[in-house]
């Protein structure tokens, strides 16, 4: 299950990624918002990773003008690695690498084909583990460290 989130800036490419998402079969909780009009992002943000978090869905997606201010909030929340992407390159890399469970796009900032195929990339690739892992695990102590 996956959580899929935005504000206003993001709404639209929120919309898309849900039709791609059904066209898919893959299965998703839309969190909002549900129109246009403008909304601050922290609620979205913090609903939607939140999810994550707790184990309720395995991913979240989150969309608001740049990526930028849902990211910060996302990574905030226990267990987060929120990653902004803008390309294919780092999609595929920040599940291999970072083991990432939110992603988080700019809907004023990339274009529709691009965003498809970074969901795509992003949702198809899974964590290669080894080395890796140790890195992760210092990031969870430094998360205890702050918290
Ligand atoms: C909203 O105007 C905009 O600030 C928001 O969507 C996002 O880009 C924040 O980081």
């Amino acid at each position: 299950m996956i959580a899929i989130g935005a504000d206003h800036g993001g709404y639209k490419l929120k919309e898309l990624i849900k039709g791609y998402l059904d066209k898919n079969s893959v299965e998703y909780i839309d969190v909002g918002t549900f129109s246009e009009d403008s909304i601050d992002y922290p609620q979205i943000a913090m609903d939607v990773a939140n999810r994550v978090s707790i184990g309720d869905c395995e991913k979240g997606i989150l969309c608001c003008g740049t990526g930028v201010g849902m990211s910060i909030v996302a990574n905030k929340i226990k267990g987060i690695r929120a990653a902004l992407v803008g390309d294919c390159f780092t999609a595929k890399a920040t599940r291999e690498h970072n083991d990432s469970n939110v992603l988080c796009l700019g809907g004023r900032v990339i274009g529709e084909e691009l965003a498809l195929m970074i969901v795509d990339i992003w949702l198809s690739t899974e964590f290669i583990g080894k080395h890796h892992v140790n890195r992760l695990n210092q990031i969870k102590e430094i998360e205890e460290k702050f918290k």
